[in-house]
Formats: structure tokens, sequence, C-alpha cells
């Protein structure tokens, strides 16, 4: 059985360009109930991406956490380094649509957004939607599987 949405633990991570983005998104998750692991950025002093995605990802590949979600300038950067760890399909997304998709197709465990980049939909709203999306099995599943059985990560 799926885990009670409100319960479950996101892993957040940003770098500086996305620490705004960030500590409002935690606030947000807090808000509705979602218990939230923050991997930094703390503060906007400028850091290098790859530490805080590496950290949230790893508590996302080695299930300390259940989802995460990262925020830097672009997504990009945090999403390079994200799916070099086993178990990660990180999505970068900049709407509802992509973010649902990520999930109903994809099953992205983490979310990777830009702070820089134009976005049909408020971070919220995304972040609302992919939570809330369901992996849709059947011939995703194979395909998904795939993704870790050819890569072998
Ligand atoms: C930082 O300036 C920027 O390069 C970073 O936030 C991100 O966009 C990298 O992918």
């Amino acid at each position: 059985m799926d885990k009670e949405e409100s319960k479950k633990k996101i892993a957040l991570g940003s770098d500086h360009a996305g620490f705004e983005i960030k500590e409002q998104l935690a606030a947000y998750l807090k808000e509705k109930g979602y218990e939230v692991k923050d991997f930094g950025a703390y503060s906007a002093d400028a850091i290098d991406y790859p530490e805080p995605a590496y950290s949230t990802a790893k508590s996302v590949s080695e299930h300390s956490t259940d989802e995460g979600i990262l925020i830097c300038g672009t997504g990009i950067g945090m999403s390079i380094v994200a799916n070099k760890l086993p178990g990660i399909r990180a999505a970068v997304c900049n709407s509802v649509e992509t973010a649902q998709i990520s999930k109903r197709h994809n099953n992205a465990n983490v979310l990777c957004l830009g702070s820089r980049i134009e976005h049909s939909d408020s971070f919220e709203k995304i972040v609302d939607e992919w939570l809330n999306a369901k992996f849709e099995e059947g011939r995703h599943e194979r395909r998904v599987g795939k993704i870790h059985s050819l890569t072998g990560i």
C-alpha cells in the first residue's frame, strides 16, 4: 500500500541559485504535513551544486527519504549528479504536465527545478502535482526496469 502522501519523507537540496525556492518549498511542505530533510544550501552564499545534489539523491537512493526535490539555476546540473546514483530517476520539469508525466511514466523519484527558468505553473503547484501523481506501471514498469538493468545503476 502506498505510504500516505502527507507522511512521505522528502529530501530537499539546492545551491545558492535555488536557496530561496528551497526555503519556500520546505515551509510549504511542512505546512502540508510532509517530513522534510534539508541537505542545504543553508544560505544564499555561492556553493557548488554537486554537493547538495549528491547528499539529497543519496538519501533517496538509500531509502532514508522517499522522494527528493532539487533546485538550482536550471535544474540541469542537479539532475546530472542525481542520475549517477543507484536507483535514482531524476527529472527536470518546468510545468505541471512534465512533472505529472515524469511520475506517471518514468516513476521519477527526484524532481529537479530551475529557479532561473521560466515555469508555466508555480513551484508549489508543480511539486504538489508531482507528489500526488501515481506511477502507471504496466508497460512503463518494464521500461523503467530497463533503465536500471541496462545501466547497472
Ligand atoms: C549556478 O550559477 C548555476 O550554474 C547552477 O545553479 C545550475 O544552474 C547548474 O546546473
